[in-house]
């Protein structure tokens, strides 16, 4: 009767995972703040993909740990067609050729400051961080990624990006804009998992939102939409469900949610010293994001949770 009657219902359709791509060959490093979590070298993410592939999970989001003499001013890594993560993009798909490939489009990776985008004497640079941005688009796209993820939430990138895409026959190209993305706190994790806490210089909140805000998550949404988005994404997520059942009641936009590296690393964390139990914690929180009205959740528990899924069956 319980099951006759639930409301929402989470699959491995809904997750999408992200991995941390390192150089070298069969190749893996533990992340400390996020215990379970690897960076791996390219032939072991394909592995990774695969798995992803098999149990049911539609796409996976690549992020780069960048080596540091690559690491500049001007981020020309980032455009690189040779760079890391585009190197990766083109073993999954010539690997995994029905998996989507997501790929992150700011400048941190590659950046000497660790900022998302270009600095000038302390300010962030807008405009010509957007230029080098469609740049590094355009080689995401040309190395075969589905799905691009702009997380550097400059203004105008999303048309600029769209526009470029349309320009150079990149037609089918999606972008998953994250568009409500907080100056969090629950980053952290992450920062050291592609090696930029050391690098930042300041915080980012000159161009991520502020935690009090709502009604700005809204037009920032809008104004995605408006310029190209096919798609949303409110981050972080747990603590920001309202977010996402305002943006999805709003819209009816596909909507995602970032649970992030913080959000991993206590649930894993708790769990791991047998303060509360980890994996119905992790599917009660997978669950409240379906719940929330959101489409699909980027999770570093995909593979995890999708397991659990497919033995319930
Ligand atoms: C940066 C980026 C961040 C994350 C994804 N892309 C961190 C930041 O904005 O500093 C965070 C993801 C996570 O914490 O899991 N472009």
């Amino acid at each position: 009767m319980r099951a006759l009657v639930q409301e929402n219902v989470l699959s491995a359709a809904d997750l999408i995972l992200p991995l941390f791509v390192k150089d070298g060959h069969n190749s893996r490093d533990p992340i400390s703040s996020m215990p379970g979590v690897e960076r791996l070298s390219i032939d072991l993410v394909v592995v990774a993909a695969q798995e992803a592939f098999d149990l049911g999970i539609p796409a996976v989001c690549l992020f780069p740990y960048t080596l540091d003499h690559l690491r500049t001013l001007d981020c020309a890594e980032a455009w690189n067609p040779d760079n890391l993560s585009n190197r990766a993009v083109r073993a999954i798909k010539a690997a995994v050729p029905g998996l989507l490939v997501m790929t992150d489009v700011a400048l941190d990776p590659y950046n000497a400051l660790g900022h998302d985008g270009l600095v000038q004497e302390g300010i962030i640079l807008n405009d010509e961080t957007v230029a080098a941005l469609v740049k590094m688009a355009l080689a995401q796209a040309a190395a075969g990624a589905d799905i691009l993820g702009p997380s550097d939430m400059m203004d105008g990138r999303i048309g600029a990006i769209r526009a470029a895409l349309e320009e150079h026959g990149f037609k089918d190209v999606a972008i998953l804009s994250y568009s409500a993305k907080y100056a969090s706190g629950f980053y952290g994790p992450f920062r050291d998992a592609v090696g930029a806490s050391g690098a930042l210089v300041g915080d980012k909140k000159t161009y991520q939102m502020n935690p009090a805000n709502a009604d700005e998550a809204l037009r920032l949404v809008e104004r995605d939409l408006a310029e190209g988005a096919d798609m949303v994404m409110v981050k972080p997520g747990l603590a920001y469900l309202d977010i996402c059942y305002r943006v999805k009641q709003a819209f009816g936009a596909p909507t995602f949610a970032y649970q992030v590296s913080g959000e991993y690393a206590m649930i894993e964390g708790a769990a791991r010293n047998g303060w509360i139990d980890g994996d119905k914690v992790m599917m009660e929180s997978l669950m409240a994001f379906k719940r929330a009205g959101c489409d699909g959740i980027l999770t570093y528990f995909a593979l995890r949770a999708a397991r659990l899924l497919q033995h319930k069956d």
